[in-house]
């Protein structure tokens, strides 16, 4: 088991735009015998009803959306640079055609509140799902937003409570 400190959302010193908007990460759903992960560049974490939260995006096409779906939990997984050609090939073929994890050489790990991230992962964030919705063109207020769905397959919108950060030993 790999050991993971458990630490406050208060404690997190990394800078969300680079954590998610530069370095990605995977968001990962599902148990260690039947799970998908997929890369995701946008996504926030914040306040909402007074909870830390952590808001992720998901095209309903995405076999991942399957997952995140049917569990309670998902998970957001961060790495070191190292992992980016690995990331990358999780941004690029799907679950539905390839045990993706298997091909990059990541290895599911539980985290000790029941989610499930990496062994590789070197911050690791538990979401329970409090809210879903999908984007509707109608509330776009900018007109170039709709340029980001040319087959009109507009994000899922999931909104968790973070109810664990844990950073690798
Ligand atoms: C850097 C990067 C960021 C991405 N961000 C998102 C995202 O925020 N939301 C999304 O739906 N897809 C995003 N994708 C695309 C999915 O990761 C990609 O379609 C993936 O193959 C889906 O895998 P799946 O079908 O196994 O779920 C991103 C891809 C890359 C490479």
């Amino acid at each position: 088991m790999k050991d993971w400190k458990q630490i406050n959302p208060e404690e997190l010193t990394d800078n969300v735009f680079k954590l998610i908007g530069k370095d990605w990460m995977l968001i990962t759903a599902g148990k260690q015998d039947d799970f998908n992960t997929m890369t995701a560049s946008w996504g926030g974490m914040g306040v909402l009803w007074h909870k830390p939260v952590a808001t992720v995006y998901i095209r309903p096409t995405r076999y991942t959306n399957e997952f995140v779906e049917k569990n309670e939990i998902f998970t957001l997984s961060f790495f070191e640079d190292k992992y980016r050609d690995a990331l990358t090939i999780c941004g690029t073929i799907s679950g539905r055609d390839e045990d993706k994890t298997a091909i990059v050489g990541l290895h599911g790990e539980p985290l000790p509140d029941g989610g499930l991230s990496y062994r590789e992962a070197r911050l690791a964030i538990s979401c329970r799902k409090m809210y879903q919705d999908t984007f509707k063109p109608e509330n776009f207020l900018d007109s170039g937003i709709e340029r980001n769905y040319p087959k009109k397959d507009y994000h899922n919108i999931y909104i968790g409570e973070i109810t664990g950060i844990f950073l690798a030993q």
